[in-house]
């Protein structure tokens, strides 16, 4: 038997992935005020898929107008927004590769200028905006897992192969895993368990959605602070992140795509190969499914590496690639395949 390696193949869900290598979300806040993506948009993940990546992921969608980062971030929150999307998929397609959409709410984690209401799971302040949200109500947990799931859906009708939820970076669902900012007595808060109660509901709502037939990713920040660097205090730990790998891990999620929480997916001060590289050896350590290890990488061999320990089963190369689009291509000449 061959050894796994960097361009080794990989069936996930009944999708075969080219090589081990993974655009990561990278938002380009192209979109227009209501939050359509540009035509720009689509020629620019075209341009990023004929780099020879297998999975293109799409920047993070808002699935609810309120639920929006910032005022150029693109929208899924009706079936007005298909046709961009469409086209998204579409270019990825045809320069090869295969492609997901991730679907966001912002919760407090948004620019103070947004309109709507700012939402959270408790009028706490958010370390990261320092804005205070509104403590959502039950009707508005329902509104908002339904929103999920209507989004999900529109990914799929517009094309992509896979839908990824966004649960890291200290957005909505990262607001509700976090005992910084989820002080709730009720189903939602109090214990870990029920601060992963959302996102579990969550993926429960987009797998019926898409009629079980569009694999689910998940982007999870694994724990507030990076692996070692004590950034806040009392935040979300790794062993707490592991518990809600594995409870997605039961649910039927196809492939954890890891981070971290609030600080982020590049907290400054935190700098060499791989940073997140202990998110996913204790994650791999705990789940049948696929991992992303993601942050940091910017080394074929790294990346080559990573896969043959079997701490991850894919690479996220974000910024490498976006700066040289000829990285897969010397990656898969430096390590001889
Ligand atoms: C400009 C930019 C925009 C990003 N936008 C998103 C996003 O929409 N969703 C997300 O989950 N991560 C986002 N990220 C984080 C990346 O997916 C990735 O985790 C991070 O850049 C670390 O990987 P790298 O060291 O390979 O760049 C963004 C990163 C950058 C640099």
């Amino acid at each position: 038997m061959t050894m796994k390696h960097l361009f080794s193949e990989l069936d996930v869900a009944g999708v075969r992935l080219a090589n081990r290598i993974v655009l990561p979300p990278m938002a380009t806040e192209q979109a227009d005020a209501e939050g359509h993506p540009s035509p720009a948009t689509a020629d620019h993940y075209g341009s990023l898929a004929a780099t020879g990546v297998a999975l293109v992921v799409v920047e993070h969608s808002c699935v609810t107008p309120e639920g929006r980062a910032s005022p150029r971030q693109m929208s899924l929150a009706s079936d007005a927004y298909m046709s961009g999307h469409a086209a998204i998929a579409a270019a990825i397609h045809a320069a090869g590769a295969l492609c997901a959409a991730q679907i966001s709410h912002a919760g407090s984690n948004r620019r103070a200028e947004m309109p709507g209401r700012c939402l959270g799971p408790s009028a706490v302040e958010n370390p990261v905006s320092h804005l205070i949200p509104e403590e959502m109500s039950n009707s508005d947990i329902v509104a908002t897992i339904r929103a999920f799931g209507a989004a999900a859906a529109r990914v799929q009708r517009a094309g992509y192969d896979f839908v990824e939820v966004h649960c890291a970076h200290g957005y909505l669902l990262g607001q509700f895993l976090s005992p910084l900012t989820n002080h709730r007595t009720d189903a939602y808060g109090g214990t870990p368990a029920a601060r992963r109660r959302l996102l579990l509901e969550i993926v429960e709502e987009v797998g019926a959605a898409v009629h079980g037939d569009l694999p689910l990713m998940v982007r999870l920040g694994v724990a507030d602070n990076p692996p070692i660097l004590q950034l806040y205090e009392g935040g979300l730990t790794i062993a707490e992140g592991v518990e809600a790998a594995r409870a997605l891990d039961d649910a039927g999620v196809a492939i954890l795509d890891l981070s971290a929480g609030i600080c982020g997916s590049r907290p400054a001060g935190l700098t060499g190969e791989a940073y997140y590289r202990p998110f996913a050896e204790a994650v791999s350590a705990a789940v049948r499914c696929h991992v992303v290890c993601t942050g940091g990488i910017t080394q074929p061999q790294t990346a080559q590496e990573i896969i043959q320990s079997g701490t991850a089963d894919l690479v996220g190369v974000a910024r490498a690639i976006a700066a040289d689009h000829d990285w897969v291509r010397k990656a898969r000449e430096a390590t001889g395949h």
